[in-house]
């Protein structure tokens, strides 16, 4: 594999397959150089005044981190002038943006998880992240309807990891490919492409200590992996949760296993914790692209039609084996 930068990456698919447009292109180059931005904030740590708490809650009544509302920025104002762009959602904001008057615009809209995994930043654990792109239906304006799309109709959806190395997760829909940040050239080279999801794997990614509020078909799957080797699926499983979505999703597509946030007893008006445009729908797609498969339990993620910006949904995602079983526990219940 040859290891050259995003850019050329990108120009190089566009040349031989011509399905990544000039405008996309332009584009996910500004999300990269945003996520090279907030990856340097994120290195700083301490020394960068960039921890803890900011003493102000988003729209979820969640309490926001500086880096929150720092990453919220540095995408915003790297993306709001380059004119590719319609407008913006974010997790950090209520409505939609607008790219305002004074700059061109674009047919895309673009949505974010500016900083995923907030809980992990002042303990130095990796964050990241994530970020889904869809075109503008025709019409003149842009409303918060216009992103109320399935995610089948993505047209670009990715993720940067702010680990050990930072690395960048895309997909154009022709398969996945990963590029890991030089910091010396400061660019992101390509480090592996046709990212494939091991079918049959032996981990699984789950918040443990919710599980007396799951439902039965997800209490079923657990317990049977729990049992290991002396129960019906007659070999023993190893569990891992970091706790940003990212990093999770992120290990299994590179070692397989299963992903899981699902509907709980406790805020049972909800459907899940996470957010079905920008955290569920881009991990889906890549999953997908990767080989795996990702449901709500019921159906594939990507074919929801949302019906508001901040839609929830319980999510299950990684090996295809995995997923179809604990989606067939469910349709059985
Ligand atoms: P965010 O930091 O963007 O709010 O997302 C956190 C999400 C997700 O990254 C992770 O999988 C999950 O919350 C962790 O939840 P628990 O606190 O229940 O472990
Ligand atoms: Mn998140
Ligand atoms: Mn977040």
């Amino acid at each position: 594999m040859k290891r050259i930068s995003l850019t050329r990456y990108l120009v190089e698919q566009q040349r031989l397959a011509g399905h990544i447009p000039p405008e996309l292109r332009l584009m996910l180059e500004v999300v990269a150089r945003a996520c090279k931005r907030i990856s340097q904030a994120v290195n700083k740590g301490a020394l960068g005044d960039v921890m803890g708490s900011a003493n102000s809650e988003n729209v979820q009544g969640e309490m926001q981190k500086k880096l929150d509302i720092i990453a919220n920025e540095v995408l915003i104002e790297a993306n709001e002038w380059g004119g590719h762009l319609a407008a913006m959602a974010s997790e950090e904001m209520e409505g939609i943006y607008v790219v305002p008057n004074r700059y061109p615009q674009g047919e895309y809209l673009l949505m974010f998880d500016p900083l995923d995994g907030s809980s992990n930043i002042d303990v130095n654990v990796s964050i990241g992240t994530i970020f889904s792109v869809l075109v503008k239906p025709e019409g003149v304006g842009v409303s918060e309807q216009d992103f109320l799309q399935a995610g089948a109709r993505q047209v670009a959806a990715g993720y940067c990891v702010y680990g050990p190395q930072t690395t960048l997760v895309l997909t154009v829909g022709d398969g996945v490919v990963v590029f890991t940040l030089d910091r010396e050239q400061g660019s992101f080279v390509l480090t592996e492409e046709h990212l494939r999801v091991p079918e049959d794997p032996k981990e699984f990614a789950i918040n443990m200590s919710n599980q007396r509020h799951w439902a039965a078909p997800v209490q079923q799957y657990i317990n049977e992996c729990l049992q290991g080797k002396d129960g019906p699926r007659g070999k023993d499983f190893n569990m891992r949760w970091v706790g940003s979505m990212v990093a999770d999703v992120h290990r299994i597509l590179t070692r397989g296993g299963v992903f899981m946030y699902p509907w709980d007893k406790r805020e049972p008006e909800k459907a899940g914790k996470l957010r079905l445009l920008y955290e569920a729908n881009p991990m889906s797609w890549l999953i997908e692209q990767a080989g795996g498969v990702s449901t709500n339990g019921q159906q594939r993620i990507m074919d929801i039609v949302p019906t508001k910006l901040h839609e929830r949904v319980s999510v299950f995602m990684g090996s295809k084996n995995e997923v179809d079983r604990v989606t067939r526990y469910h349709s059985e219940a």
